[in-house]
């Protein structure tokens, strides 16, 4: 029996409370003061209660949030690069201070666990925004985000009792460890991840398949938290990602899981991001190709790949599999790359987002050799109604 990869820091957390623990809780949260999750502060404390967050066990306290902010690492040393961070108003700050428990309330009211608060601080939004995104301009949907969030902060540990509740892809969302579970049961030593939040075109096709020839397995592992407007719901990429697996991918090597993260568009630092909470999940090998969480032309093509040299390999555990510019080359007649191609871009077969979106909202075709017809059939239905 291999040994798999371990989680991030060394143990997966588990955050989510249950037994005497569970009803104890749940008769005391009742009184305790409230603070609503705003923005992505819902999904990340799934992702804390379920261990994809692992070695976090909370809210940044100030200390982690400094140094992952200059340093891309938490205060012992482990690599970090995206602040996990609670903000609360004025009006929330003045019922709280350190050392008492809040209660963690979603929208509709409902009171889903707790931190025990150890630090209050204020966070400067705009350094932030320099170090996470590369950039303090507006436009950038995540500094837009994170300019809306409060200043003030709170830090400590989490307590869960009752997950964010979802009614979709309900067979899709298994937990790091029953991905874990499910990995082992299929004997993968090996599992490439695979991270999405668009539907999956022959370019990606190519390049996780690529990947599969070295790996036992495939985790096609699509982003379900909060995305962009203009981004394709995720409702209808699973639709994309079934069909395309019954009728392409091997069944007994791929594996499709959901991640429940909200989508920060941070580039370089959120791929690092990215590959630590496959490494939760229990993937050895991490996928990385051309403006990987990338938005608008705020990063170069390949600096999310680039940034992998300021770790070391022991440091991330998971490693990464570059990949450079994808597509199906006309005169090589089949998918290559960059790297693997010899002819001129106009033998290429290359779309852009805008020009995929023209062409189905006219209810035409997209080649095939592009993307595949049953994908092209539930895009083409989807940008119709809009
Ligand atoms: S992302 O924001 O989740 O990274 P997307 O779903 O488009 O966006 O990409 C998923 C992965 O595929 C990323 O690693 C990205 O770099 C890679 N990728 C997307 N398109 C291509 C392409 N044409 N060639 C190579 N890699 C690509």
């Amino acid at each position: 029996m291999h040994e798999q990869i371990s989680p991030h820091g060394g143990k997966l957390v588990n955050r989510l409370v249950d037994g005497e623990a569970r009803e104890g809780l749940s008769a005391r949260i009742g009184e305790l003061p409230a603070i609503r999750l705003k923005g992505t502060e819902l999904s990340d404390l799934e992702l804390l209660a379920i261990g994809g967050f692992s070695p976090l066990e909370g809210y940044m306290c100030e200390k982690d949030y400094r140094t992952v902010v200059r340093e891309h690492r938490l205060v012992d040393g482990t690599v970090w690069t995206i602040p996990i961070t609670l903000s609360a108003t004025q009006e929330e700050a003045a019922k709280i201070k350190e050392g008492v428990d809040v209660a963690l309330v979603d929208d509709t009211g409902k009171r889903l666990g707790i931190i025990e608060v150890e630090d209050v601080y204020r966070r400067n939004r705009e350094e932030e925004a320099q170090a996470v995104f590369g950039t303090t301009d507006a436009n950038h949907p995540g500094v837009a985000r994170l300019y809306e969030t409060a200043e003030i902060t709170l830090g400590g540990k989490v307590t869960v009792l009752e997950r964010p509740r979802h009614d979709d892809f309900k067979k899709y969302r298994l937990d790091p460890a029953q991905s874990r579970e499910l990995f082992r049961s299929k004997g993968w030593e090996t599992v490439v991840g695979f991270q999405t939040r668009n539907p999956v075109h022959r370019a990606h096709e190519y390049i996780q398949k690529c990947a599969l020839e070295i790996c036992d397995g495939l985790l096609l592992h699509p982003l379900v938290g909060e995305t962009k407007k203009d981004d394709i719901p995720a409702e209808v990429r699973m639709r994309c990602y079934e069909v395309l697996l019954e009728g392409y991918y091997p069944g007994d090597r791929t594996a499709l899981i959901v991640l429940p993260a909200a989508m920060r568009y941070a580039g370089p630092m959120e791929a690092i991001f990215h590959s630590i909470m496959r490494k939760n999940y229990g993937c050895t090998h991490f996928i990385v190709g051309r403006d990987h969480a990338g938005v608008g032309k705020y990063y170069g093509p390949f600096d999310a790949q680039k940034i992998f040299d300021d770790f070391t390999e022991e440091e991330l555990g998971i490693r990464p599999l570059f990949f450079d510019n994808a597509f199906y080359c006309k005169r090589c007649q089949t998918m290559a790359s960059f790297k693997t191609c010899p002819h001129k871009e106009s033998d290429h077969v290359y779309l852009s987002g805008t020009k995929v979106r023209e062409l189905l909202k006219k209810g035409e075709d997209l080649p095939v050799e592009f993307s595949r017809p049953e994908v092209v059939e539930i895009l083409r239905e989807y940008y119709q109604q809009l």
